[in-house]
């Protein structure tokens, strides 16, 4: 347990337990909502509901699979930040990090942060997908994480566009596991492991082209892209433009440098790009291209 001067009440942080799921997934989703573009945010309550539950899903998934590396803090018994963090092949990588909107820059996020970066002590490497927030990025530079510039994509796209002729498949988590293993190590040398059957447990869809790639497609936005080759991933991103229903904003994240196929293909899809937060790495973290990695999963 550790404790902070900052806060009154002194807030605690400590390991994140089952019963905490709902309260850390609503307090990491409010931390985070100005972040999410408005064309983007749920306006249904089926769709605010839907969010919930795919919020929470991904807390449990992750306190499943990552248990010493899942915290939480609290004051006078509330949950007011997260910070989860998952361990692939050996690479380090942080899925969420929030503090509850009005009591963010008190020092909270810090102590968080510290103990979430106490299970990547002695592994291979680190990532982090980091939004603008200037506390988020100080933070991970200070803790020795080197910056890769990123930028974002959003629109509707044109599908006069689509290209004929596409060669993605279905995929099956289980079947395609050879391949999936092998694309993840090369960009970002681990594995996606588990994390892929989370993704097709909440409906996002699993695309693959055979012996070079896989994207994950959630309603035409490729919220996870790996490849050999820039002419799968050019395939493989246009098949997840396609997977969109007409006229729905998609988006892509995390473009980095060397992922120029993205931008090409963003552009000519009619998409408008904009600066988006950085990309921070520490130790062996690949060539991260063919790469959109996922905000989620890394
Ligand atoms: C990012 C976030 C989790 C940090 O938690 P926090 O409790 O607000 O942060 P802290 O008060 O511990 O401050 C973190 C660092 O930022 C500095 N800081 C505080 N306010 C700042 C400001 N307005 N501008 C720049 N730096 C600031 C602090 O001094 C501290 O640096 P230090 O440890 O070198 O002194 C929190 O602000 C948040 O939830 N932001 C919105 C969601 C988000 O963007 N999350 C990150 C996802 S990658």
């Amino acid at each position: 347990m550790l404790d902070c001067g900052a806060v009154s009440p002194l807030p605690a942080v400590r390991l994140l337990q089952p019963a905490d799921v709902p309260a850390a997934a609503a307090v990491g989703g409010a931390s985070l909502s100005d972040q999410i573009p408005v064309a983007l945010q749920p306006t249904t309550p089926a769709e605010r509901a839907h969010l919930v539950r795919r919020q929470q899903a991904r807390v449990s998934h992750l306190l499943a699979t990552d248990p010493e590396g899942s915290w939480v803090a609290e004051v006078d018994g509330e949950i007011v930040g997260v910070a989860l963090a998952l361990v692939r092949d050996d690479i380090w990588g942080l899925s969420l990090f929030g503090v509850r909107p009005g009591l963010q820059g008190q020092g909270i996020g810090r102590l968080l942060l510290a103990a979430a970066l106490g299970y990547a002590a002695g592994r291979r490497g680190a990532l982090i997908l980091s939004s603008t927030d200037p506390r988020a990025m100080r933070s991970y530079a200070r803790a020795g994480f080197a910056v890769k510039p990123a930028l974002a994509a959003a629109g509707a796209i044109n599908r006069a566009r689509l290209p004929a002729g596409l060669r993605t498949r279905a995929g099956d988590v289980e079947a395609d596991r050879e391949l999936l293993d092998a694309v993840s190590r090369h960009v970002r040398t681990a594995a996606h492991g588990r994390d892929l059957g989370a993704f097709v447990a909440a409906g996002d869809r699993l695309l693959v082209l055979d012996g070079r790639g896989f994207a994950v497609s959630r309603r035409g936005s490729p919220i996870l892209l790996a490849a050999f080759d820039d002419e799968a991933a050019t395939d493989l991103l246009w098949s997840c433009l396609a997977d969109g229903a007409p006229g729905a904003p998609v988006h892509l994240d995390y473009v980095t440098q060397g992922n120029d196929w993205a931008v090409a293909v963003a552009l000519e899809a009619g998409l408008s790009l904009s600066p988006d937060g950085p990309v921070f790495v520490r130790g062996e973290t690949g060539p991260f291209a063919p790469y959109l990695p996922s905000g989620a999963y890394l």
